[in-house]
């Protein structure tokens, strides 16, 4: 593919190793003349005891404004990941920022679709220490239709 036609999509979850997915992304893209697509993804959980769909889902309107807070608070912490990684590594590029309510890995493949080059942390924000992959990563290097890098 030409320089300058080519795009990388990097998932953004706030922890130390997809900051240093992005700060990768960015100089990449650099290097090849891509954009960055900045992804963070969010899911709104639902109410209640009971594993879904026995679950009691909050009332629609509630909703509807909770995931346009999450949304809007979400696309300000990704701006910082993102104007963070600019100014750390000097790297200026085209990019986008998408905050997509969705599951994570679900977001980052349907968004790798249209990407030349798919960027994930190997861990992120979970909890179980000593895997070497999370599942968002696992998930990713596994059903990607496009190259995928893993930054440790
Ligand atoms: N909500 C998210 N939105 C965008 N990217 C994400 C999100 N969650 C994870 N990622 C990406 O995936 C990478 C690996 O995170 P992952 O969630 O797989 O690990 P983990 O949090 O340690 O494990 P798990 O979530 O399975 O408990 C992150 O560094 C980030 O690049
Ligand atoms: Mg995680």
């Amino acid at each position: 593919m030409a320089a300058g036609q080519g795009s990388i999509v990097v998932g953004v979850d706030g922890s130390e190793p997809s900051g240093r997915a992005l700060r990768w992304a960015l100089r990449e893209a650099a290097a090849r003349g891509d954009r960055v697509v900045a992804l963070t993804a969010f899911q709104v959980p639902l109410l209640g005891t009971g594993e879904f769909p026995w679950s009691i889902a909050p009332p629609p309107s509630y909703v509807e404004l909770e995931v346009e807070d999450l949304r809007q608070a979400g696309l300000e912490r990704l701006e910082q990941e993102v104007a963070a990684a600019t100014s750390e590594t000097g790297v200026d590029v085209p990019r986008e920022l998408r905050v997509v309510e969705s599951a994570a890995a679900q977001a980052l493949l349907a968004a790798a679709e249209q990407a030349d080059l798919l960027v994930v942390g190997s861990r992120g924000r979970g909890g179980f220490t000593g895997l070497l992959l999370g599942s968002v990563s696992s998930q990713c290097s596994q059903h990607a239709p496009c190259p995928v890098v893993i930054v440790r």
